[in-house]
């Protein structure tokens, strides 16, 4: 099978596909209080990611993630697993979600056949959750999480955005939480994606080192040889527990020469990298062609030149990528 490398040399197998930029939540980091989002009419058609999802296999990616804004609430999205599950090559079928919908469809997406469950968890103090999220319920969520386990999802990792003075406080309830749970965590760093006015970013920056101080002041971690083919670079405990600690470091440990990714927003821009600008329009070259599937192969590896080498993200410039995370697909 053809492998996609890029002129840094970097085999791409891995895509983010993002489903939908709405979401039931409005978490302070991610998006505006008052959000403007695509018309439905530019959003995707399952057949479009379908056959995005079919190009981007045939030239030899075997691990899809399905992000959002919420991939939950797009409607139908088991059908949509159920799909990609059928194609041939694909090693795993990943989601990332704020797992309010969970307690309805876990049971569902694990038949579909999705793999693995990244589920976004801040606080685990009911108030401090709805101010983070601004529409959230903490319960829900927790009842979500209970939900994937019953349905029988192995390895489940929360993700968890530590801003200095608004929940870091929260870390050691947090770890012990995971390993109450027999459950994984990532601690991510805060990206400058999109305009926010709740902190100022700079401030509220705490690094993965720091967090990890944290951990070893009451916990003996060492670091693990586990990979999860992401940024995530993982610790462990020396004892009693299974639960991993991964660190998502943008700002304190640059990640991108081991990159293997690319994204695929709503409206079906190939993105080559979350921290720049450079996009090929999918959706507009498959449209216009007698052969999509042709067509948005060739982009694809078309795109590899363009990938850059790096992102630049600077917490003191706050405007430098425009775009939300929501928009951008997680
Ligand atoms: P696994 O390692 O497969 O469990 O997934 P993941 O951690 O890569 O995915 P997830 O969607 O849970 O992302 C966690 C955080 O990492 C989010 O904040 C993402 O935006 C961030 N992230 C994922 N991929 C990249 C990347 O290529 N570049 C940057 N800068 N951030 C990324
Ligand atoms: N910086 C870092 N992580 C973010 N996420 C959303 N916005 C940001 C940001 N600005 C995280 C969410 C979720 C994942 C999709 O991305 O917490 O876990
Ligand atoms: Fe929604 Fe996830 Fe963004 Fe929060 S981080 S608003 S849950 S897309």
């Amino acid at each position: 099978m053809a492998a996609l490398t890029d002129t840094f040399k970097r085999t791409i197998n891995y895509v983010r596909i993002s489903v939908t930029d709405r979401c039931d939540f409005r978490c302070v980091y991610c998006m505006a209080e008052d959000m403007t989002f695509i018309p439905r009419k530019d959003v995707l058609s399952f057949e479009q990611i379908e056959l995005i999802s079919q190009a981007f296999v045939e030239l030899g990616v075997t691990s899809i993630r399905l992000t959002g804004g919420e991939p939950l609430i797009r409607k139908n999205i088991v059908d949509l697993v159920a799909k990609l599950n059928q194609l041939d090559g694909l090693n795993e079928i990943t989601m990332t979600t704020n797992g309010s919908q969970l307690p309805q469809l876990a049971h569902g997406l694990k038949q579909a056949g999705l793999s693995r469950l990244n589920i976004s968890l801040d606080s685990l103090k009911p108030e401090r959750f709805k101010e983070l999220t601004r529409t959230g319920d903490l319960q829900n969520v927790l009842v979500g999480i209970e939900a994937a386990k019953q349905a029988g999802f192995d390895r489940i990792k929360l993700n968890a955005v530590i801003l200095r003075g608004r929940n870091d406080d929260e870390i050691l309830d947090l770890v012990k939480f995971v390993r109450d749970q027999g459950i994984d965590i990532s601690f991510i760093e805060e990206m400058p994606l999109g305009h926010i006015v709740e902190h100022d970013r700079s401030l509220a920056f705490m690094s993965s080192d720091d967090v990890r101080e944290t951990i070893a002041q009451s916990y003996n971690i060492e670091p693990s040889e586990h990979t999860s083919s992401g940024p995530s670079r993982y610790w462990q405990f020396q004892s009693h527990s299974n639960s991993r600690l991964g660190f998502i470091s943008p700002h304190s440990h640059n990640f991108c020469h081991e990159c293997n990714r690319v994204r695929v927003t709503a409206t079906g821009k190939l993105l080559l990298c979350l921290g720049n600008e450079h996009s090929v329009d999918l959706k507009q070259i498959m449209e216009q062609s007698e052969q999509p599937l042709l067509a948005v192969k060739q982009a694809i590896s078309d795109a590899m030149h363009i990938k850059p080498e790096r992102h630049h993200f600077d917490l003191e410039d706050d405007v430098q990528i425009v775009r939300f995370m929501n928009a951008t697909g997680g």
